[in-house]
């Protein structure tokens, strides 16, 4: 059980937690764009001096004012669908910083990158590599990696070899050859990197290296055919620790020079494509506090959202520590388990949260900038969180809170 912070009246971004409850309401999701930067700034200064190209996963969080301020910055845009394409060129991203990814990319979105919306397609699986192909033309050909399933399998604390077979993702090493023989006998194709993305939230360094050591072999396979391979992007999935006093699972530093070792000497660049790592620590969920109740043994802290606005936990057992940012009085600690209000037991953990904690309190969840609200949903029909950004004292809404109207909005009657 973890013991959470308490402070009687805190701040998110500067800005007070009770302001920002009494200006968009709860629950809300809220993003510091002073620790957003930071984050940024952290990844490229270690990779830069590598020349290790960095990327940002859109599907860890992306909406159009981000997509803005993403532009402002050194990175790039990975995209794996036109939901999240249309939102970056709505932030007027630009199209040769984006590429797509995907494992069932649809006609609307093999086209978008025949009219190079993007700057180049990262191919799942043979049928996509044939489908883009149909209606690519050899005058004005495409750029493409293939996604590699390099049979790296990370876990949190560790990694497997599986041989490829494990998981839906990518072209089999084994089969990998294949693609490159079929693509060097398609002119409006040009096959200029390969990928590798073993998984998220890994603990370690060595699953990285062990992945990028058999693309870097494939890369030597594919060049040898005289496929102008330039580049290996290693994919995402560095790691974040739970609460802000937590250590960080992995040395950024440590990786890159890792990484960039094993690919000295081969005239090959690098690049890698976190979300988490860059979007977790900026993201807070703001919650008030709707009931307190002792069932049996169990104090149950239930909070105004839960698993539609923050499904992980009970998707994977993500924990995030909260924090009491605005409570009434500050008595002594007791355990509680906090839960959402869903229609299903949604527990987010157990904590030990002030005992005179009660309605109307306000709690934030710290760390979930990454994958909270791109996997939100309207499950109990409940609207989705409005967005905030804070930064210095001020507050911005950039995406609204839907009503019990929006909810309705695609129905047909
Ligand atoms: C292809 C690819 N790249 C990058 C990422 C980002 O991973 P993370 O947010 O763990 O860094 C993902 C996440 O699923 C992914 O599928």
């Amino acid at each position: 059980m973890t013991t959470t912070s308490f402070a009687v009246d805190a701040a998110l971004g500067g800005v007070p937690a009770r302001e920002l409850a009494a200006t968009y309401g709860t629950p809300l999701f809220v993003i510091d764009l002073d620790v957003f930067d930071l984050e940024v700034d952290r990844v490229v200064r270690s990779c830069a001096p590598h020349g290790i190209t960095v990327g940002y996963a859109a599907k860890a969080f992306l909406c159009a004012a981000l997509a803005e301020h993403l532009a402002a910055t050194p990175l790039r845009l990975d995209v794996c669908s036109l939901g999240e394409l249309v939102t970056a060129e709505r932030g007027g991203f630009p199209a040769e910083r984006m590429y797509f990814h995907g494992c069932g990319k649809t006609a609307e979105e093999l086209q978008a990158i025949v009219d190079r919306r993007v700057a180049f397609d990262v191919i799942d699986n043979d049928e996509e590599l044939a489908r883009l192909a149909a209606i690519t033309s050899p005058a004005d050909p495409v750029d493409v990696m293939l996604r590699i399933n390099t049979g790296i399998e990370a876990h949190t604390h560790a990694f497997i070899r599986t041989g490829g077979e494990n998981t839906k993702f990518g072209f089999a090493l084994a089969a990998a050859p294949a693609a490159f023989a079929r693509i060097a006998a398609l002119p409006q194709l040009r096959l200029i990197g390969l990928h590798g993305h073993i998984g998220s939230q890994i603990a370690e360094t060595a699953p990285f290296v062990a992945n990028l050591d058999e693309l870097l072999g494939l890369a030597r396979i594919a060049r040898a055919s005289g496929h102008p391979v330039a580049e290996i992007i290693c994919g995402g999935g560095i790691g974040v620790e739970e609460g802000p006093d937590d250590p960080r699972p992995v040395d950024i530093d440590e990786l890159t020079a890792a990484l960039e070792g094993r690919a000295r000497g081969t005239g090959l660049r690098l690049a890698v494509e976190p979300g988490r790592a860059v979007i977790a620590r900026a993201g807070s969920s703001l919650y008030r506090v709707m009931a307190v109740k002792t069932q049996g043994r169990r104090r149950f802290v239930i909070v105004d959202g839960g698993m539609a606005d923050n499904p992980r936990p009970l998707l994977y057992g993500a924990r995030h520590l909260p924090e009491v940012v605005a409570a009434r009085a500050a008595g002594p600690d007791e355990p509680a388990t906090l839960a959402g209000r869903s229609c299903e037991n949604d527990e987010m953990g157990d904590y030990v949260l002030p005992r005179d904690l009660a309605a109307g309190d306000l709690i934030a969840l710290r760390i979930t900038g990454a994958y909270t609200y791109s996997m939100a949903s309207n499950y109990n029909r409940f609207g989705r969180p409005a967005v905030v950004f804070v930064r210095d004292g001020h507050h911005r809404r950039v995406i609204r809170a839907e009503t019990a109207d929006d909810v309705m909005r695609l129905d047909v009657v």
